[in-house]
């Protein structure tokens, strides 16, 4: 058994052999940033102060050989080969924030609703224990005996007493995982998750205005949080900017039409991107659109969340607008996570 160490307050973790340094952090409770749990994104990012530690296979552009010169590793591959490996991680007190995931969670498959041409909702429900976790977490859904490796999808629904899950899944060709969700996981299967997973959180107590922009299956966190937030009484005003390419990927429409009617404070905006807009929302990418609809975000939090380069392009745009880095939360959807 190796040890982890963290600084500055000296908590110690025990870290079985072959664990890495992010699972045996999120299973003592502690958010640790991740998005691909690959070594691609550079997200899990933190300094090694002493000890060595075996990185694995990582993508030159998540972690530069300047961070590496000066000890940075990426926590999701990191794994401890010294006896003691100390890392620059966690506040004074140590507090843990998160809900330790739940390994290899029986639940039933109740649903499986078709929401545009690449995306189904498949809706879980546990078969033991509620598995508790934050609005816009995500659990990892797979099947690996069968050649269908985890990965991760984020819960679309807020936390519900009878721990009712549901995921939008989008089809990707070629991949391993979400084809099988498509075509072969029944209604009435039993399949196993692992969860909670990753820090893309809501705050309850912000005082901010919240903006969301989301494109594709990027939605499911954002409805997550919404959820949330509106129904615990959030009284800033909350806007979701959704961008899909045709009025046909306009992924729960009626829902946040409902959203809408209910909470005063809440707008539903969306864009298309490749075509004509005539069902009353705006034209064009979200770079173009936003500034029409926001144009000063310096008091906002803002959570993007979609694939990488819709990320991206979100990220240049609020950052132009004014917010403030540490308002700004991002969820990145990596091709090998979502397949
Ligand atoms: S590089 Fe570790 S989570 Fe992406």
């Amino acid at each position: 058994m190796k040890k982890i160490i963290m600084q500055p307050s000296g908590k110690e973790i025990d870290c079985p052999s072959g664990e890495t340094v992010l699972s045996v952090l999120e299973k003592q409770g502690y958010a640790l940033p991740n998005n691909c749990r690959a070594g691609a994104c550079g997200e899990c990012k933190i300094k090694v102060l002493s000890g060595e530690f075996d990185q694995g296979f990582i993508m030159d552009m998540a972690l530069s050989q300047e961070d590496r010169e000066k000890g940075y590793g990426l926590m999701c591959m990191a794994k401890p080969t010294s006896d003691v490996l100390e890392i620059e991680f966690g506040t004074e007190d140590a507090q843990p924030k998160l809900f330790p995931p739940v390994e290899n969670s029986w639940h039933i498959v109740t649903d499986k609703i078709q929401r545009t041409d690449k995306i189904l909702e498949l809706r879980l429900s546990p078969l033991g224990q509620p598995i508790r976790f934050w609005p816009g977490q995500y659990a990892m859904i797979g099947d690996e005996g069968s050649g269908h490796p985890l990965r991760p999808y984020s819960i679309a629904n807020s936390p519900r007493p009878n721990g009712e899950l549901s995921f939008l899944i989008t089809n990707e060709p070629g991949g391993k995982t979400s084809p099988w969700i498509h075509e072969e996981v029944n209604i009435g299967d039993n399949i196993k998750i692992n969860a909670p997973y990753g820090t893309f959180l809501g705050d309850p107590s912000v005082d901010t205005p919240i903006l969301c922009l989301a494109s594709g299956s990027g939605l499911a966190p954002i409805l997550s949080l919404l959820n949330a937030y509106l129904s615990r009484g959030h009284r800033n005003p909350v806007t979701l900017l959704f961008s899909a390419k045709t009025k046909a990927d306009l992924l729960d429409f009626g829902k946040l039409k409902y959203l809408e009617s209910k909470y005063v404070n809440f707008k539903y905006k969306f864009t298309l991107t490749q075509e004509s807009n005539n069902v009353g929302g705006l034209e064009g990418r979200i770079d173009k659109v936003l500034p029409q609809l926001l144009s000063d975000l310096s008091n906002h939090s803002v959570y993007i969340a979609g694939g990488v380069s819709f990320v991206d392009s979100c990220k240049k745009i609020v950052d132009k607008l004014g917010a403030k880095e540490e308002l700004i939360h991002m969820e990145e959807y990596f091709a090998q996570q979502v397949q």
